[in-house]
């Protein structure tokens, strides 16, 4: 008889213990059946960098020397994926995915390239089908974190002292701004 208090909280534990694997094994079930189904996702982004947007490639405009949306260092191959895109990329501010397997690096987006609803970029990578890389002319786009330039540059050479300067301000302006939601 004395021991029945002493008891019930062992037998509250194993009640919470039941409820909470029996929890989660209801979302084990959910999760898998969403991973079964075909259609790819947008992948959000990993610690170093975060999805952007979908943007047109510039290639097709006129007068533009064919210039891309992200100008600058890139790979196409058929083990391409998000992740093995931005660890090629890593360091550049910008890097997005285009037609499943094209990979492209650039410290600025043109101006030119207009941000597009992300339904746009609709293929899968070609590597995972899990994945959307991008579409045809469109481009999946991943910024850099610790990158604080959110619009776009104009030319290449845009990126200088000022720009950092900018950056730092903005830095600033976004510490204050987050000093304010916090209060
Ligand atoms: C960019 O996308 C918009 C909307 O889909 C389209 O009207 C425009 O022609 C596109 N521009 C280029 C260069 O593809
Ligand atoms: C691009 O140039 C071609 C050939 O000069 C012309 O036919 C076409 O209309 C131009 N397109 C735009 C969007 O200006
Ligand atoms: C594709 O490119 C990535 C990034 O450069 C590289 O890691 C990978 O090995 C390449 N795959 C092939 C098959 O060349
Ligand atoms: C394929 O993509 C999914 C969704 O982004 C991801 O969870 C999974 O780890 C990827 N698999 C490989 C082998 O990259």
């Amino acid at each position: 008889m004395a021991l029945f208090p002493l008891l019930q909280p062992f037998a509250l534990l194993l009640l919470l213990l039941c409820q909470s694997t029996s929890a989660q094994s209801t979302t084990t079930t959910s999760a898998a059946s969403t991973t079964t189904s075909t259609a790819a996702t947008i992948y959000p982004g990993n610690s170093k960098y975060t999805y952007l947007g979908c943007y047109n490639e510039t290639t097709t405009l006129n007068n533009t020397a064919m210039t891309r949306a992200l100008q600058g260092t890139s790979e196409s191959n058929d083990t391409m994926t998000v992740e093995v895109c931005l660890a090629f990329c890593a360091g550049s501010t910008y890097a997005g995915l285009e037609y499943t397997k094209e990979c492209y690096c650039s410290p600025y987006i043109s101006a030119l390239s207009v941000k597009l609803d992300d339904a746009q970029c609709n293929l899968p990578c070609v590597a995972n089908g899990s994945e959307i890389c991008g579409g045809a002319l469109k481009v999946s786009v991943y910024q850099l974190k610790s990158s604080t330039s959110t619009g776009k540059s104009a030319a290449p050479g845009s990126m200088g002292g000022s720009g950092r300067a900018a950056a730092g301000s903005a830095l600033a302006l976004g510490a204050v701004v987050g000093g304010l939601l916090w209060l």
